[in-house]
Formats: C-alpha cells, sequence, structure tokens
C-alpha cells in the first residue's frame, strides 16, 4: 500500500528565519520516526535552502507554495519552477484558494502545472468549491473547475499530478467538512479526472483533503474519508499538534 502524504502548507508562517528552522528540525524528528507516512514542508520562499538538511529522513521532503508560470527571464518577484528544483523542492502547491483570490485563473493554474511537472516536480493542485447547497451546484462547480485547471495538462503528467480537495468554507475555519463527505467527495473528484485522463489516471491519482484539519480529526479523515492524505495549515506550524497529527496518520497502518 502507498504511504500517506502529509503536506504542511506554512503560508506566511513562522514570522523569522530561526523559528523556520526550529519548525523544520522538529519536523524532520517525527518523521525519522514513521513507517507509513511522508511528511512534506511548505515553507515561505526564502526558509527553503534551511529547511534541507544533509541527513533528511527519507520520509521528510520539501515543497513550495507556488511557482512562477514563466519558465525564466525578466519577471521581478517571481520564482521559477527550475529554481525550485535546483533547491531540493519535490512538491509545488498550485491553484491553492488563496492563491486563486489573489488572481491565479484556472488558466494560469493549469500553465504552473506544467511548469511543476516539466520540472520533475509533483503539482499538488488544490480544487475546492466556495459554498455548498442542496441543488448540488458545487458539483458542478467543482466539475468546471477541475476541466479548466487540466485543460492543458497531457494524460503523460498525470503521474506528477495530486489532487487537493479543499472546500474553501472549511479553510481557515472552525471545523473540518465531516470524513463521511470527505469520502463522498474524494470519490467525485476523482471521477471527473478519470472522465478527463481515463479510468487508469483516475484511479492512481492521490487524492488529499484540506482545510482546518488537525491532530483530533487527522485520523477519521484519513480512515472514515479515506483520502491518500492531509493538506494542513496552521496545525503544520504548531509543533505539539502537527507532532500528534503525524503519528495519528502514522499509527493507521
Ligand atoms: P487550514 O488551511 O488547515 O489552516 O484550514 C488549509 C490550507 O489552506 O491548505
Amino acid at each position: 500500500m502507498a504511504k500517506r502524504l502529509v503536506i504542511g502548507n506554512w503560508k506566511m508562517n513562522p514570522e523569522t528565519f530561526e523559528a523556520a528552522k526550529a519548525v523544520a528540525r522538529k519536523t524532520r524528528a517525527i518523521s525519522a520516526k514513521l513507517c507509513n507516512t511522508d511528511v512534506v514542508v511548505c515553507p515561505p520562499f526564502p526558509f527553503i535552502a534551511a529547511c534541507v538538511s544533509r541527513s533528511q529522513p527519507p520520509a521528510f521532503h520539501i515543497g513550495a507554495q507556488t511557482v512562477s508560470l514563466e519558465e525564466g527571464g525578466a519577471h521581478t518577484g517571481e520564482v521559477s519552477a527550475k529554481t525550485l528544483q535546483s533547491l531540493n523542492v519535490e512538491f509545488v502547491i498550485a491553484g491553492h484558494s488563496e492563491a486563486r483570490a489573489a488572481g491565479d485563473t484556472d488558466e494560469t493554474v493549469s500553465r504552473k502545472i506544467g511548469r511543476i511537472v516539466e520540472a520533475g516536480m509533483i503539482a499538488v493542485v488544490c480544487v475546492g468549491e466556495k459554498t455548498r447547497d442542496e441543488n448540488g451546484s458545487h458539483l458542478d462547480f467543482l466539475k468546471k473547475q477541475i476541466r479548466k485547471t487540466f485543460a492543458g495538462i497531457s494524460p503523460d503528467k498525470t503521474k506528477r499530478v495530486i489532487l487537493a480537495y479543499e472546500p474553501i468554507w472549511a479553510i481557515g475555519a472552525k471545523e473540518a467538512m465531516a470524513p463521511e463527505q470527505v469520502y463522498e467527495m474524494s470519490l467525485f473528484v476523482k471521477k471527473v479526472f478519470a472522465d478527463i485522463f481515463g479510468h487508469e489516471a483516475g484511479h492512481k491519482v492521490r487524492v488529499l483533503y484540506g482545510g482546518s484539519v488537525n491532530f483530533r480529526n487527522a485520523g477519521d479523515i484519513i480512515k472514515v474519508g479515506r483520502v491518500d492524505g492531509l493538506l494542513v495549515g496552521r496545525e503544520s506550524v504548531n509543533m505539539p499538534g502537527f507532532k500528534e497529527l503525524i503519528r495519528a496518520v502514522d499509527a493507521i497502518g
């Protein structure tokens, strides 16, 4: 059975270099004891190099929160996929709802996915609805969002794609989505992916859940929600909590 994946999206946290090194060090120490789980930390860009260590446990990986859609050249403030790859980054988040709210469109997310996979890294592609209603309009929204986000991607690239289902209403909220609903929604996004790229790609693609995951709910979201892993925001920089979260996931076996 494939290992589960716990990805920590640090966002703009912590504020200082020293604090970032401490979070990375502690996360590495936890990762050294895992059997069934891989852990990825996604620090702010300036902290990435400091989070890489020579004596890194195999279960500990480095990710980035975004990437430029440009290959390189004169683009002030941008960071290219090749630069990230040269820093030992293996995973890059694309299409996070906060990045979408700040201007990323389905089309730009699609181009970013292209850059990430061309550079040999794995794209963690976030999708999710803003609201839900009884008529199921969120399902139509998601279907369209997934179709448009993957419009420019060729089927051979899907091996390097992970889907992160993150209902926007559950991000930064008090409660996560109920695990039973996570299960339903993960099946739905897999089905939409299979409709685009074929049965095998849909079967193989890993689906993560994100949105208010903490050490209390992580185990049930994996067990009942039957997802392949978690995309964790706040709790990933909250050390006692993240340690418990990872342990709970690893203990599921
Ligand atoms: P949260 O963030 O865990 O703080 O809700 C999740 C995310 O935005 O990926």
